[in-house]
């Protein structure tokens, strides 16, 4: 069974042991039954749940949205399923989570802060935030990410600069095979670390390199069965290992943090703020001046907690969706050549720039399909209903943890004509014009919407189309383009399988 080998794997023996005699007892005492229908309350349906398990017997926890979307088929689009006592509503397919994100963006609109991400952040920062303190960091970090890198220029300058480095990275392995990981991972960070502190690091800065695949680990684990077993069971806490690791790198980031900060305070001019964390402290310093220490948000641990959430969100997503995208083009060689194609005629070999995004159809459509076909947050990160509301004449009461599946959108075979392949047509008109789909939907909608959309679009086309334009990305010699796997590695993200390929340059 899928949850008894999650828990022996992934939990220390004494927990496992103490887990399993709770599945035993789940199993054999009788079912408590559905309540979908409490009251003449129409509650959402879903599987019945057992006593102290829920439905957790029914979940292959190593591949939770899997399990979901499979069970949306049987009880629709908007579906109760019990992780242990936790009740969580599950919104599958374009419609029901347009009208709950879009439609119903207030009441759809709080954070479920499940206990990892309570031990992350205590409720500060912007993305395990609620209420007023995640009003004035999401405000706060929108109008100052736009100074210093969302602002169209600015962010584009910085990016140009960054792919002269990658390139030069790329070049290195001289055509021979190699794996993009690391390479694109301090690109896209650095793109982040430019924002936030003023300053990109060396790619042979070791403390970048830690940094990286500190977040790296971080996302992959909060996917992992153990954790979603400690988010269900908050007890098991002292038996779950990846909790500690977690902590452990949660706290190494929040160190390196103050070390930099410490560093630009030093040098602080509040005339001429060089990024995110300046601006901040300058705000910090105005707000400490007219009100008492305790008043003013724009303390320390939100600074802290928003500089790693900037981090976390901005690039494990972003390097996925590069790497994915250059898997494919090797994968499919046609597809490849035809960008590249274009990419020639309508730029040659100048720098490419964001405005040419318009004269790139095609370019741009494989772009988008390479988001929608790797489908990087495959579950969003949950949200939690501010009141109750109805939606799809079910109820749903305040409170309530809601987990919108992206990638059921992002594959709903009634918006898209092959939603399990790899088909740039999707974003293409008869004319061979580019053209926008409304279930296009990698970074959720709504007023949780991903706060880095609009930098992460840009990346993802100028790091596209820069790469594509110098290189020509190949499987290793002796590997055939059937041989690369695009089955993902799933964790909170979902990556490529490990591989490697060869960029051989164009010219
Ligand atoms: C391809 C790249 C990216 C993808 C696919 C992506 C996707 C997402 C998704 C699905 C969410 C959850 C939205 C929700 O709760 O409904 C999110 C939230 C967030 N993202 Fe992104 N993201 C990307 C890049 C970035 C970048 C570059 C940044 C930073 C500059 C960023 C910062 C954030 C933040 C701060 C949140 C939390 C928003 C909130 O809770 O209010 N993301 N992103």
């Amino acid at each position: 069974m899928a949850l008894a080998e999650t828990l022996l794997m992934h939990v220390s023996i004494t927990g496992a042991l103490f887990a399993a005699l709770l599945l035993i007892l789940g199993i054999f005492l009788f079912s408590i039954g559905s309540s979908s229908q409490v009251e003449g309350k129409i509650y959402p349906p879903g599987p019945k749940p057992l006593p102290l398990l829920g439905n957790l017997h029914m979940l292959d926890l190593k591949k939770t949205y899997m399990s979901l979307w499979e069970l949306s088929k049987q009880y629709g689009s908007v579906f109760t399923v019990h992780f242990g006592p936790k009740k969580v509503v599950v919104l599958t397919g374009y419609k029901a989570v347009k009208q709950a994100l879009v439609n119903l963006s207030e009441e759809f609109g709080d954070r479920d802060i499940t206990p990892i991400f309570h031990d992350f952040n205590d409720g500060f920062g912007i993305v395990f935030s609620n209420g007023e303190n995640w009003r004035e960091m999401r405000r706060f970090a929108l109008a100052n990410l736009r100074d210093f890198g969302m602002g169209r220029k600015r962010s584009e300058e910085i990016i140009i600069e960054e792919m002269q480095y990658l390139n030069e990275e790329l070049e290195k392995f001289e055509g021979k095979p190699f794996d993009t990981t690391q390479a694109v991972n301090l690109a896209v960070s650095n793109i982040i670390a430019t924002i936030v502190y003023g300053y990109r690091f060396e790619y042979s800065n070791t403390k970048l390199h830690h940094m990286v695949r500190k977040a790296n680990q971080t996302v992959t684990m909060i996917g992992s069965a153990s954790i979603q077993l400690y988010n269900t069971f908050p007890w098991l806490r002292r038996f779950v290992k990846n909790q500690k690791r977690i902590m452990s790198n949660v706290r190494d980031a929040c160190k390196r943090s103050e070390e930099f900060v410490t560093s630009l305070q030093e040098t602080l001019n509040p005339q001429s703020p060089r990024g995110f964390a300046d601006s901040f402290l300058i705000q910090q310093q105005k707000d400490e001046e007219r009100s008492s220490k305790s008043a003013t948000p724009f303390h320390s641990k939100n600074l802290h907690c928003t500089i790693n959430n900037l981090f976390a969100a901005g690039t494990d997503t972003t390097a996925t969706t590069v790497r994915w995208g250059l898997l494919l083009m090797a994968k499919y060689p046609e597809i490849q050549a035809a960008v590249q194609d274009e990419i020639d005629k309508m730029i040659g070999k100048r720098q490419p720039l964001v405005k040419d995004r318009i004269n790139l159809p095609y370019t741009d459509a494989v772009i988008h399909e390479i988001q929608r076909f790797a489908s990087v947050a495959p579950i969003s990160i949950p949200h939690q209903t501010t009141c109750d509301v109805h939606l799809n004449g079910y109820l749903i009461k305040k409170g309530t943890s809601v987990w919108p599946l992206l990638v059921s959108v992002l594959r709903d075979e009634n918006e898209w004509e092959t939603p399990d392949s790899f088909n740039p047509r999707h974003f293409l008109n008869e004319q061979s014009q580019f053209v926008k789909k409304d279930a296009f939907m990698p970074f959720s909608a709504g007023r949780r919407a991903c706060l880095g959309e609009s930098l992460a679009r840009m990346e993802l086309f100028l790091f596209f189309t820069f790469l594509l334009q110098h290189f020509q990305f190949t499987p290793p010699p002796g590997v055939s383009e059937d041989d690369l796997d695009l089955s993902p590695v799933i964790g909170f993200t979902l990556n490529p399988t490990p591989h490697k390929l060869c960029a051989v340059k164009r010219f």
